[in-house]
Order: structure tokens, then sequence, then C-alpha cells
């Protein structure tokens, strides 16, 4: 084969490429910080609600209070929802639910923060609908007195949650709702960049987010854990998975080489539930010995516990079943999602690449004269 003309550099993965530029989330990797519009990811956790915390993002601004219930959905879109088989996965639910919102309401360009709020809004209704309809269940209505998580775990439940599982699950989605260039937010910022609308933004952010490299791994870690079953078979069943080439779910980050600073958040608020010690002990122990092996076997590369870990302990704190986990991510990242979008549409540039060919040089096709 031909030696390539083109010999610019290539990141696989476009790993280390600076592909923009954002006033959002600072993700310091390295000493493991992460930061929204300047404020830790702990402080935020600590002193404020999601609601703030989106508004934040969408805005600039830190609002004293803010209010974000979840939102009615359309009767088109729980016709569609009605229509899903009840084995759909439940993140193809969330997409179809806002690619028909998108089709009725056809927000147009440019995008607006009151945009990003009614789809955020409407994310929780949509995934909680579903979630009863797959049970034979009717959706329940919102409570516009709740926000957004406790409002989630009403419609999801029909009865009002328990306050300390709500603040967790606030939490949550608090330490999920902005984290830079990653994959699915690249992706809405690449559909934006075409003046495309703020919900098909959506809907290919919630495509990428499916992926188990990206949003799958808290119910792989529930797995996991529940795989091991006690600390004392931890030491084995790690080494055996290792053995086997397979990856401790939980654990490793593209960007991050120090402890994932949202682990260490979501672990304090899964210290402080209810009837979380038998399981917590256990995920504890666990990740102390998996750090371990990591280590002796990776000294190369700092393979720390990832947001995931933690993540799958309060989610499974607050009682939601392990396969809506990666759509309840998908929930807390809708703040982040739009707050790019609306970023990316104010200073936009379509974003198109350049890609190096590798295939054959200019040849002839078989039995046609060469045209010149
Ligand atoms: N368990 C075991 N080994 C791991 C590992 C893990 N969780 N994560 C990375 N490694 C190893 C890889 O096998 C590879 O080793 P090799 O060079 O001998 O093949 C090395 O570390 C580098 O891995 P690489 O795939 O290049 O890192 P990445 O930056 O592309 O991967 C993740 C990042 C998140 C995809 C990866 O760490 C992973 O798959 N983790 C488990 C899934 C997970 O927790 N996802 C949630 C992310 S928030």
């Amino acid at each position: 084969m031909d030696k390539p003309v083109d010999d610019r550099p290539y990141s696989p993965g476009l790993e280390g490429v600076l592909a923009g530029e954002t006033a959002l989330a600072k993700v310091d990797g390295a000493n493991g910080r992460l930061m929204y519009r300047g404020y830790p990811i702990v402080d935020l956790v600590r002193g404020g609600t999601y609601a703030q915390v989106a508004e934040l993002l969408w805005t600039g601004e830190w609002p004293a209070s803010a209010h974000l219930p979840t939102a009615p959905l359309p009767d088109p879109v729980l016709v569609a929802l009605r229509a899903l088989p009840a084995d759909a996965h439940p993140m193809d639910a969330l997409r179809t639910a806002t690619s028909v919102w998108g089709a009725i309401n056809r927000p147009g360009w440019p995008p607006t923060v009151e945009q990003a709020r009614t789809l955020t809004a409407l994310a929780p209704s949509a995934l909680a609908a579903f979630a009863r309809l797959r049970e034979g269940k009717d959706p329940v209505e919102p409570d516009f007195e709740l926000g957004l998580a406790a409002g989630f775990l009403f419609q999801l439940r029909g009865e009002a949650p328990d306050e300390a599982a709500a603040r967790a699950l606030d939490a949550y989605f608090i330490t999920g709702a902005e984290h830079g260039f990653n994959a699915s937010t690249f992706t809405a910022r690449v559909i934006t960049s075409t003046q495309s609308d703020i919900a098909s933004a959506v809907c290919g952010a919630i495509g990428a987010l499916k992926g188990p490299l990206h949003g799958g791994a808290p119910s792989e870690v529930v797995n996991q854990l529940h795989e091991i079953g006690s600390v004392e078979r931890a030491e084995q069943w790690l080494d055996d998975a290792l053995d086997r080439g397979e990856r401790l779910m939980g654990f490793g980050h593209r960007v991050y080489r120090a402890y994932d600073p949202r682990a260490a958040a979501l672990r304090t608020v899964a210290e402080g539930m209810a009837g979380m010690a038998d399981w917590l002990k256990l995920a504890v122990a666990v990740e102390d010995v998996a750090l371990r092996k990591l280590e002796q076997r990776h000294p190369e590369r700092a393979l720390k516990t990832n947001v995931e870990y933690y993540a799958a302990a309060v989610l499974q704190g607050v009682g939601l079943p392990p396969d809506l986990f990666p759509a309840t991510f998908a929930l807390a990242r809708h703040a982040g999602w739009t707050a790019h979008v609306l970023e990316q549409a104010s200073a936009n540039r379509l974003i198109r690449p350049d890609v190096r060919y590798v295939g054959p040089a200019e040849r002839a096709l078989p039995g046609v004269a060469a045209s010149s």
C-alpha cells in the first residue's frame, strides 16, 4: 500500500486533542478536581441543588434559590411511549420521547435557555412514565411542588419520596450534570454546530451515552458486586476477572489520573444513606482490593475509582432498578448537554474535522477504461 501522504498528527479517539473552548466545566484530571464555572463539585453538592446548578450552567448566574419541577408529557409523547415494547431499552425510550417532543414543538434556532429548561424537565417524566408503562401501570402526573430528582421518584412510584433519598438523588444529579467534552456532549455540540435544533442534539447525546464505555457502567458495578458477594471472595474474583482480560467496572478514566472527585462526593452521600451499611461496606472493601490489583497490573497507568462506582451505591440506595441507571445518568446530564448546546450556538462554527485517507490509491474500475 502507498505510504500515506498526509502526515499531520493523528490521535486515535481524539485523545489529548483540543476540540473547542468552554466556560462550563474545568476537568482537572491530573489533580482530581472538577469545577462548574469555577465552583468545586464538592461545594456544589454540599451547598446547592440541581436546579441551581442547572441555572448556573445555562446562564452563568448562581441563583439564591431555583425551582425546576418535572414537566407534563404532551399526548403524542405518551402515545409513543405506550407503543414501545416493555423490554425496550430505557435509553431508547428516553430518546424516543425527546424526538417526539422535538417533532411536535419544532424548537427553532438559535436554542434558548427556555428550551433547555423544558427538555431537562421533560426527561424525568418520560423515563418514569416508560418505567411504569412497561409494568402495566399508568403514568403519574408531575407534582409541581417537587424538584427534579424528587419529582422523578414521585412519578416513578406514585408516592412521595423519602426526603433523604430525594436529596441523595439530587446530589447524584449535580455530580452528573456536566463533564467537559465527553462523547455525548461532543455529539450534542457537533449536531448543534450544523444549526440543527436542541432536541436533535439531545437525541444524539442520549445515543452516545447509551454505549457501555460511556454511560453503562453503574449497573455493571452492581452486577460486579453481586457476583463478588462477600469481602472474602474479592481477591480471587478480581484476580480471575483481570486474568481473563476483563475490565473492572467503576475504575479507570480517559481524563482522571487521580481519584475522581465525583466518586469522593458520592461516597460521602452514600455513607449518609439509611439502609446502605452492608452494601457500602462491601463496596469500600472491594474498592481497596481493586485499586491495589490495578496498581500492581498497570503501574504505568493510574487507574483509580471513577464516578460510576459510587453512583451505583447511591442509585441502588434510592431503590432504582439497575436497568434504569444509564437513563438516570442521562437525566442528570441534560443540564450539561443543553448548556453546551447554548454555548456552541453562541459562537458557532461548523465542526468538521479532517480524516486521513488510508484506502487504495486511485485505480481503474474493472472493465472500464481509466478516465484520464
Ligand atoms: N480494569 C482493568 N484494566 C483497565 C481498566 C479497568 N477498569 N481500565 C483501563 N484498563 C487497562 C486497559 O486494559 C489497558 O491495558 P493494556 O494497555 O494492557 O491493554 C490500559 O488500562 C489503558 O486502557 P485504555 O482503554 O487505553 O484507557 P481508556 O482511557 O481508553 O479507557 C475507560 C477509559 C473508562 C473506557 C476504561 O478505563 C474502562 O473501560 N473502565 C471500565 C468501565 C467504566 O468504569 N466506565 C465508566 C467511565 S466513567
